[in-house]
């Protein structure tokens, strides 16, 4: 079982409200000004939103009535589309079921004023009892009907809600998914992405509600159209109970949807406090370091700080509930007011304004669900236009879906004096950096920390574009393509990474090696090979669950392992992409002397084959034998040759590095007088049910 650590809609709560002129009361926002000494120390601040996240408008003006109000149908009407494409005859039903609903409430209506008609009328009462039989009959006709339509349509928005939920959110992550990896850097593009993710079950909702809104004003249209043949006055008395409740329920929307999104780091922080509490990696430093103790401590401080919030919040709602209902409660008593009057004066029949009462109480108590409604829809909306502008901003950083086809087959990557610098970063990554990969060699790239060596594999595997420079994919002579205009998707198929912080996939042994390939259909004989490639073999069979074990802890099948295990089941993912441009990035960290100098030998034979394999390491014992050293110091290559042509640079950056790593063992190591590896024993694992 694996602790949640991403934010949900629920984490996402609460703060400062802006009054509806849209100037903010300063006596709402202390809890959102507040700063626990937790937050401090854990955080190094205040953990809020400013919503600078919100693009195009002023948050403020976004969320102002007219606004959501122009908002509305666009984005109801997208859900709708998306029903529409997922499942017509769903989407057809509910709305004929709803429609139904309408015509049945008006047909009841005209009923109960026939039967009150009759009730009323002179004569005796036996003789009118009779009379009103076939409009009682046709009001239990309506009511029968309104049951089966409501029931139609409950069934068939259950079977719409999922599919339209899952089609939103298909459509926000192959969004986010597409986007350039140096635009999901910037933080305004990173705000605007993660905002979304709120939003995507919010079609879902949306569709509810709109379905249900949708029901309830058709009856209430229905009861307005009735009320109107029977007295036009009757008509905005209606209205004036329904205003002051819409007033309220935008009012509480929109101060909980302000709240939720200025909150959301915060509550984002308490559950990563609680998710480390229980995750396997932390367990010895929760106990033995007394992390748990400090984590436990700060949950309950920031927690009641989240609770003041709450308060604030339950506070104001019982304030603007009030004002609404006062005003609502006013605007009843008027329109009793006048239906008395009406009534005394002669104006009005005594059975139409009997049939006027029943019409407005049932419309009173479909409009407290309107307004509960209502207000729900409005605060999906919100969040809804999130997850649409995300999916807007990923179209416009997404990487481009087609370009010039790479040369074939391609021979080489060059860069050309390329410059890479980090969104937010002070200072560039890369300043002039021209290095060139061929197929058929092992190129090093070797420098201190933060030098520059991962952003440079990135710029190679196509994931970054550099600010300045080129880099060209090179095939026969004249034939070049720049990364800039070529076809990303064919750069990604000729290229295999192992990235320095590898994913570890929370999934079965075989789909860790497969999903080096996702576009490609499993194959079992190839997993094999490339976990022998890797060592790892032997290891994964041994498993009582073989290569169905899940590698994580905590699964029925699941089962720890090792860093240096893992290492090597990274390694087999990236031998099963058999892809020409290979760039490993300290593929060797975590792995025992044998197992490095065979993880080595295996990147040699690759190179051998016609692979274009890019080392980068510190073991400088296997730069030793590259067919290229590329040495990396604050972003710039400074030094470039053969392990034997950098060891004759007196003074040199690479002499320094490899006579101070020769020296912790008193000689300069020749790698072929290492032993050579020995057969890869299963490591111990513990398998957990
Ligand atoms: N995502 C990022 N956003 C901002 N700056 C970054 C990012 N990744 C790396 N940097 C910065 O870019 C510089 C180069 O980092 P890089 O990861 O390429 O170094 P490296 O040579 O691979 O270091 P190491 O040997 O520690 O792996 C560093 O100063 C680092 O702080
Ligand atoms: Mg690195």
């Amino acid at each position: 079982m694996a602790p949640a650590t991403a934010p949900t809609r629920e984490d996402a709560l609460t703060s400062d409200e802006p009054s509806s002129d849209g100037v903010e009361d300063p006596s709402e926002t202390v809890a959102a000004d507040t700063i626990s000494a937790a937050e401090q120390e854990l955080y190094g601040g205040r953990l809020r939103y400013d919503q600078s996240y919100v693009r195009h408008e002023r948050p403020l003006t976004r969320l102002k009535f007219g606004h959501m109000a122009a908002a509305l149908p666009r984005m109801v009407g997208m859900v709708l589309r998306t029903g529409w494409h997922t499942d017509p005859r769903a989407l057809a039903g509910v709305v004929t079921a709803q429609l139904g609903q309408g015509v049945t409430a008006g047909w009841g209506l005209v009923a109960v004023n026939s039967v009150l008609t009759q009730l009323f009328a002179n004569g005796p009462t036996a003789d009118k009892l009779r009379d009103a039989v076939p409009s009682l009959v046709m009001l239990a006709v309506a009511a029968v009907a309104t049951a089966v339509l409501a029931a139609w349509s409950t069934a068939m928005s259950g079977r719409l809600e999922p599919q339209v939920e899952r089609a939103v959110s298909a459509r926000y992550y192959t969004a986010v998914t597409g986007v350039e990896v140096e635009a999901t850097e910037r933080p305004e593009v990173q705000r605007v992405l993660e905002a979304g993710k709120f939003g995507t079950d919010s079609a879902r909702s949306m569709l509810r509600l709109s379905v249900g809104v949708g029901g309830v004003v058709i009856g209430m249209v229905a009861a307005a159209v009735v009320l109107a043949a029977l007295h036009w006055a009757l008509l905005p008395m209606l209205l004036a109970v329904a205003l002051p409740k819409g007033w309220g329920a935008v009012r509480s929307a929109r101060r909980d949807y302000l709240s939720r999104m200025n909150w959301v780091d915060h509550r984002r922080a308490i559950a990563s406090l609680l998710a480390y509490l229980t995750r396997p990696h932390a367990a010895g430093e929760i106990r033995a370091h007394a992390a748990g103790t400090k984590l436990l401590s700060s949950y309950e401080e920031m927690s009641r700080q989240t609770e003041a919030e709450q308060r604030r919040l339950a506070r104001a709602q019982a304030s603007t509930d009030l004002v609404a209902g006062a005003f609502a409660g006013v605007a009843s008593m008027a329109c009793y007011g006048v239906l008395w009057w009406l009534l005394a004066s002669g104006g009005l029949p005594l059975a139409v304004g009997g049939t006027a009462v029943i019409a407005m109480r049932t419309s009173t108590a479909r409009l407290t669900s309107l307004v509960q409604q209502v207000n729900r829809l409005y605060e999906e909306l919100l969040f809804i236009t999130d997850t649409e502008d995300a999916i807007e901003l990923a179209g416009e950083n997404a990487i481009p879906p087609s370009g010039r086809p790479l040369p074939s087959p391609v021979r080489e990557v060059w860069t050309e004096a390329v410059s890479f610098t980090y969104p937010g970063a002070d200072s560039p990554a890369l300043t002039g950096v021209s290095v060139r990969v061929p197929r058929g060699k092992v190129t090093a790239l070797v420098g201190a920390n933060g030098s520059g060596k991962t952003t440079l594999t990135k710029v190679l595997a196509g994931l970054l574009l550099p600010s300045d420079g080129n880099v060209w994919w090179v095939g026969e002579p004249g034939e070049r393509v720049e990364l800039r205009e070529a076809d990303r998707a064919q750069v990604f198929g000729c290229v295999g990474l192992l990235a320095q912080d590898f994913p570890r996939w929370e999934m079965t042994a075989a789909a860790n090696v497969a999903i080096g390939a996702g576009d490609r259909p499993r194959d079992m004989d190839h997993v094999r090979r490339a976990a022998q490639e890797a060592r790892v073999l032997d290891l994964i069979e041994g498993l009582p669950h073989g290569w169905d074990s899940i590698v994580f802890k905590g699964y029925e099948r699941g089962v720890q392992l090792s860093g240096g295990q893992w290492q090597k089941l990274g390694t087999a993912r990236t031998r099963y992409r058999q892809a020409p441009f290979l760039l490993v990035d300290e593929p060797t960290s975590a792995l025992d002397p044998h197992a490095e100098i065979a993880s080595f030998r295996g990147l040699w034979s690759l190179a051998e084959q016609g692979h274009a394999v890019v080392l980068v390491t510190h073991r400088l014992a296997a730069t030793m034998k590259a067919d290229h050293i590329y040495v990396l110091d604050h972003g710039r290559v400074v030094e470039d040759g053969r392990h034997e042509d950098l060891m004759a640079r007196e003074g040199g950056l690479y002499q320094g590095m490899f006579t101070a790593q020769a020296a912790q063992y008193g000689h300069t190591p020749a790698p072929d007088t290492l032993p050579g590896p020995r057969g890869t024993r299963p490591s111990g694992h513990r398998t957990v049910s």
